[in-house]
């Protein structure tokens, strides 16, 4: 049996009559808030201050904020309709540069609903491809668990980093989609989450959705991980992915990088686990992705209170880069790609997985 049933609980995005309901992440796990989002300028203050996060979670919600776009603005011709699409998709687009599922799914909801001869078809493609997107994700998030679960049978002990589960997708997620699906088969699986500096989305989210699925799940400090593979407590590690470039070359949260350098050298295989829409192939390397620098106070301080004194010098990049040659696999919806990737990544969009 599943240990969750996606049809009873709350999804990370929705659509809901005329506005998008959000579970508010900046609140757990004290609080299980959800938040309506009605204007754009909602939608990109929650995509931007994380309240929506994960990359394939914003996409779903940046695609849907176009249909909240339209019926905040109202246009009455079909032409000023489409010029709104255009200014839509770059507001929205622009909320967070380093996840390419945010400026995919907005330009492919602006391409769908340009195509619309009036204001009401063009509002009603746009939602039906925002919703065709979200559909898609959660199909995606099953195919890759179950990819996943084939390829690690008999891992037990997973480690992973940051939250990439049923809070970051539409669906039970991609390297927690692992976790769920071995679970749903019965198999034994302990995850081993890293807290995550310093949003905490390890120690917040992945542990609160672990444990309300009742699955086993230890907190460790990030700077843990060597030491936890040294004493061979992980047998393997999977990550998400915010963009991977044609190479391989994988941009995931900060620290990641770190986790996979230290598999390495433990012999330990690291696995990142990602949509084919992760890929952005007009990108020859990881150097060209784009990595977001969030603001100084993330480090400084925790909800008001001061974690460093004030006036120290911040570098807060909240992705990192780790080099393609130190993932053992990409575990997809359309199978798992090894090396050489250059070659595995555009086998699988040739064969038609390209979103
Ligand atoms: O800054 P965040 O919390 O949006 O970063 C999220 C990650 O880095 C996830 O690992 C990634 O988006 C994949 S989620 C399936």
């Amino acid at each position: 049996m599943s240990p969750i049933d996606l049809d009873a609980l709350q999804p990370s995005v929705a659509w809901v009559e005329d506005h998008i309901e959000i579970i508010d992440q900046t609140r757990l796990p004290g609080e299980f808030a959800t938040l309506k989002l009605s204007a754009v300028d909602d939608v990109v203050d929650a995509i931007y201050r994380l309240a929506v996060r994960g990359a394939p979670a914003i996409g779903a919600c940046g695609a849907l904020g176009i249909s909240v776009g339209l019926d905040e603005f109202r246009p009455h011709e079909a032409s000023s309709a489409r010029s709104e699409l255009v200014r839509l998709t770059e507001v929205i687009g622009s909320a967070r540069p380093t996840a390419v599922h945010l400026r995919k799914s907005v330009e492919r909801v602006r391409d769908v609903a340009s195509a619309g001869q009036t204001v009401d078809e063009i509002r009603s493609l746009a939602l039906g491809e925002a919703l065709k997107i979200v559909a898609e994700d959660r199909d995606a998030c099953t195919r890759i668990g179950e990819y996943g679960r084939t390829e690690l049978a008999g891992v037990v002990n997973i480690m992973t980093h940051c939250n990439t589960g049923r809070l970051a997708t539409a669906g039970w997620g991609t390297a927690l989609g692992v976790v769920y699906a071995k679970a749903a088969a019965g198999e034994e699986v302990r995850v081993f989450a890293s807290e995550t500096r310093p949003l905490l989305q390890g120690a917040r989210l992945t542990t609160w959705e672990l444990m309300d699925a009742g699955i086993d799940v230890t907190l460790m400090p990030d700077g843990a991980d060597a030491t936890a593979m040294a004493q061979g407590m992980i047998g393997a590690v999977i990550v998400g992915a915010d963009r991977i470039a044609a190479n391989g070359d994988t941009a995931n949260k900060i620290g990641t990088f770190s986790h996979a350098v230290n598999a390495h050298r433990a012999g330990i295989p690291f696995y990142v686990a990602a949509d084919v829409s992760t890929f952005d192939m007009s990108l020859a390397s990881g150097d060209e992705i784009e990595i977001e620098l969030r603001p100084g106070h993330e480090l400084t301080s925790w909800r008001s209170e001061p974690t460093a004194p004030a006036g120290v010098a911040t570098w807060n990049p909240a992705f990192d880069v780790t080099p393609a040659d130190l993932i053992t696999g990409i575990i997809t919806d359309v199978g798992v790609l090894r090396p050489p990737f250059e070659e595995s990544i555009r086998a699988a969009i040739n064969a038609g997985g390209d979103r």
